[in-house]
């Protein structure tokens, strides 16, 4: 080492030793980086926003898996009846961006999770693309349980149909939960039905697609059903149009 360098090291040694004497530190050798006062608070305050963060996701955790109980064991309406599987919801508790579909199908009803068949892999998809994965957005329908044209047969294929209005108001309910608890800034509908089921709108989804609207003060905007996009995949460049707009909120506030 040349012999100014070692000047230079020595004298910003000296210089911080007063800093931290000006701190009021008397003994240096006793860990003197976290013993500067203002070090010393904002660690404190981190911890302190990360415990706060962590007991809300527990509490948010412990909240959305009793709500789950309730749903399994719901016969509110008559789609309970005939499910294999109540579908509840996949994703955080703690996330910005909720997608709301129209209810689970044949693939859902047997695992028990939302949008896992073609639909649900080309929105897995749409999701990855907005920078974002299944795991840290919210995934849930308006109805729990798998609405079908012959509800008799839950093992037939290409057995779906819509909900109805009525099966809608019913199971309204748990997801208004859902949303009280995960309070998302804000939720997509996908679809025509989802989109009734929360606006009572009277449009049409090429009509009110990408609009801003509202549901419980949280803002809402629908957008096609991943399903309209596997028959008409021309419609794909709006569902990323609004996806932007939505990407762009979440960064900047602004909508
Ligand atoms: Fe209950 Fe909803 Fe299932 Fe109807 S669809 S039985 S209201 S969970
Ligand atoms: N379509 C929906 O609307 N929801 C699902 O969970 C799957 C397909």
């Amino acid at each position: 080492m040349k012999q100014s360098e070692y000047f230079k090291i020595l004298k910003l040694t000296k210089r911080s030793l007063e800093e931290y004497k000006n701190w009021g530190e008397t003994e240096i050798y006793k860990a003197p980086i976290t013993r500067n006062p203002i070090e010393k608070s904002i660690l404190k305050k981190e911890r302190q926003k990360t415990f706060t963060t962590t007991t809300k996701v527990m509490n948010s955790n412990e909240e959305l898996r009793q709500l789950e109980e309730q749903v399994n064991s719901c016969q509110k309406c008559p789609l309970g009846k005939n499910r294999l599987n109540a579908v509840f919801g996949v994703g955080s508790s703690n996330t910005d961006l909720m997608f709301v579909g129209e209810g689970p199908g044949y693939d859902e009803d047997h695992k028990g999770e939302p949008f896992i068949g073609r639909a649900g892999q080309l929105l897995t998809k749409i999701i990855e693309a907005m920078g974002k994965t299944r795991e840290t957005v919210y995934i849930a329908n308006i109805v729990k349980c798998h609405p079908m044209i012959d509800p008799s047969n839950p093992e037939k294929r290409a057995n779906d149909r819509p909900p109805t209005q009525e099966e809608m108001e019913v199971c309204r309910h748990y997801l208004d939960m859902q949303l009280d608890i995960i309070k998302p800034k804000i939720i997509v509908t996908l679809g025509a039905s989802s989109t009734k089921g929360l606006l009572n709108n009277g449009e049409s989804i090429s009509e009110i697609r990408g609009a801003v609207k509202e549901y419980n003060g949280i803002k809402l905007m629908p957008t096609y059903h991943p399903a309209a996009l596997l028959r008409n995949p021309s419609l794909k460049k709006f569902v990323w149009e609004d996806m932007k707009k939505i990407m762009r909120f979440l960064e900047t506030g602004k909508i």
